[in-house]
């Protein structure tokens, strides 16, 4: 995917033009009032999970379809239970097995599915910014999730961790979060930085190496910090990332056991944060490699806990989308729909 500079930013690109939620893209940009309501119906939506009968009808008639151009276990099948209990038709495609293996363009793939009346599509794809190109080149009428592009940005994955953070936290004033490995490929931790900002966490910090430190995450309002101890001290929320081996191009690590003894969370060096912070994870775990078991299992990680809240949240977001599709297919009376017939690309 190439750089989309001359186009309209995604934090634009996913609001109508009441400003609601149409596409949910990136935390980036977006106001405290939509996270917030992100996370309360998130919130109204946990109830549901505990009953006996999960599904309420709020997506009935629509179909949801799952495009995942990269692996994933926990995001896919969380996505597809979000939307089979919103009572959706959901379609997963097989991308390995699909025709874009056999040559089709990205674009024919989408226009494809679209004449098969889709009304959503979930996204995966290792570029950068494709969750937003597809977001600008579909129908109106459908709404697109980004489920993870590239190193940039991974939105439900996020507001799942901030759920779960205002879940056992209480509120975000006056919390610390400390960031932990490898930030500079984590899409998970950028789109972390943007809502915890937002929300008004009052410290951010990220810590690891220099060379998995972002050179900009300063300006995106995170304070860095090279040694692990210094950076865990006193805070309330600690987060660990698992060390992106698949995006890492050169020699950016000494090994894996020296990461290991300097960034690798361990009972001993969990004791500099508060005596009450939770640890967090996005997942998958590398025991050994970032973290040690004892921690990932034990009486202060919410692991597992973030993986539960993860269908409520993706519940909430593709009910919002969804009804931010509805009200601006009403509200528009010219269609701008860009199908091949009309744009050719
Ligand atoms: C993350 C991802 O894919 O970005 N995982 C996830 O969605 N649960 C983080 C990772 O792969 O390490």
């Amino acid at each position: 995917m190439t750089s989309h500079s001359m186009e309209a930013h995604p934090s634009q690109v996913q609001l109508n033009k009441d400003g609601r939620l149409k596409h949910f893209l990136t935390t980036e940009g977006l106001s405290l009032e939509i996270l917030t309501e992100i996370l309360d119906t998130a919130d109204s939506f946990i109830g549901t999970q505990n009953r006996s009968v999960k599904s309420v009808p709020l997506l009935r008639g629509k179909t949801v379809v799952n495009l995942f151009f990269e692996n994933s276990t926990r995001t896919r099948s969380t996505f597809e239970l979000a939307g089979k209990r919103l009572s959706a038709d959901i379609l997963n495609l097989d991308i390995a097995r699909s025709a874009t293996s056999k040559g089709e363009t990205l674009m024919d793939t989408l226009w494809n599915l679209q004449s098969m009346y889709s009304d959503m599509f979930v996204v995966r794809h290792a570029d950068s910014g494709a969750a937003h190109f597809i977001a600008q080149h579909v129908t109106p009428n459908v709404a697109v999730i980004n489920a993870g592009d590239g190193r940039h940005a991974h939105p439900t994955q996020a507001m799942l961790d901030m759920l779960t953070i205002r879940r056992e936290k209480g509120q975000f004033e006056n919390l610390k979060v400390a960031i932990v490995g490898d930030i500079l490929h984590s899409r998970v931790a950028r789109s972390q930085i943007y809502a915890l900002k937002t929300l008004g966490a009052s410290e951010v910090r990220v810590i690891g190496p220099n060379t998995l430190l972002p050179p900009d995450i300063e300006q995106m309002g995170a304070k860095p910090y090279t040694n692990l101890q210094q950076g865990l001290k006193g805070v309330d929320v600690v987060i660990m990332l698992r060390l992106q081996k698949e995006r890492m191009t050169n020699a950016l690590l000494p090994s894996e056991a020296e990461f290991y003894r300097l960034y690798g969370l361990t009972t001993d060096k969990l004791k500099y944060a508060h005596p009450e912070a939770i640890v967090m994870h996005p997942g998958p775990i590398n025991r050994g490699v970032e973290i040690e078991s004892a921690v990932a299992d034990g009486p202060q990680s919410v692991i597992l806990k973030q993986v539960s809240n993860g269908i409520p949240l993706r519940m909430a977001v593709m009910a919002m989308a969804m009804s931010g599709q509805t009200q601006s297919t009403q509200n528009a009376s010219a269609n701008t729909a860009a199908s091949p017939q009309e744009k050719p690309e």
